[in-house]
């Protein structure tokens, strides 16, 4: 099983990044609960500040989004399994300066360009692998998370609201539904992130399961 965790960093210039206010928390979880339900798992993880769980196959830290896609496209073919918990940054500095910007110098505006869609890269090669993809989103959260799934081509979605109280950013809990294309969705109360985590990967190994028996 692999998993992606955290935010990743997109440099402005030596010294300073656009980033997100995802923690690893949700991300680790799930590679906790993939341990503890014997699957072999490698962790690709953004800049975080929490310790990872014990008992993984693999941990490689990266730091911008298309580290985190090489990072992930090396690990592809070996895993059955991705769970792409990451809140990866969606756009970049076209140009990130090579040396501190000093005050004097302070740019009028800042060019983006968007960063690849992990997901949608990696897609070319699932196969028969099971992908499921997180949706964070602010008010919505399931009818958004329906399309996010059909145009991402997941096999299982992570919906939830990040402005309710004890879900979402650097909490241990999490409220979320869970969305299969062929199923309505799972509402699931406010749980503990490890709880939510054990759901998710039970339903993803009875996919997987599922896709190898002939
Ligand atoms: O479209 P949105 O960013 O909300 O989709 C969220 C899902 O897509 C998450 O699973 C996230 O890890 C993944 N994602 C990605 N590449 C991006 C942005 C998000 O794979 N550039």
């Amino acid at each position: 099983m692999l998993v992606s965790a955290g935010p990743t960093r997109e440099f402005v210039d030596p010294v300073r990044f656009l980033s997100n206010r995802s923690t690893g928390r949700m991300g680790f979880a799930v590679a906790r609960a993939g341990v503890e339900a014997g699957h072999e798992v490698a962790l690709v993880c953004g800049p975080v500040s929490i310790e990872p769980p014990s008992g993984l196959f693999a941990l490689d830290n990266v730091v911008s989004a298309r580290d985190m896609l090489a990072a992930l496209e090396a690990r592809l073919e070996w895993c059955d399994i991705l769970v792409m918990t990451a809140a990866v940054a969606d756009f970049r500095p076209e140009a990130p300066a090579a040396r501190k910007i000093r005050k004097g110098e302070m740019p009028e505006c800042l060019r983006l360009v968007p960063n690849p869609d992990i997901l949608a890269a990696l897609a070319p090669r699932k196969g028969d692998r099971v992908f499921v993809g997180f949706a964070a989103e602010t008010g919505d959260a399931v009818d958004s998370a329906a399309s996010k799934m059909r145009r991402k081509g997941l096999d299982m979605i992570v919906a939830n609201d990040v402005t309710r109280p004890g879900a979402g950013f650097a909490v241990d809990t999490n409220e979320a539904a869970i969305l299969t294309p062929d199923a309505p969705p799972q509402a699931l109360p406010l749980m503990p992130k490890i709880e939510l985590a054990r759901i998710i990967v039970d339903r993803a190994a009875r996919l997987a399961d599922a896709r190898r028996r002939p």
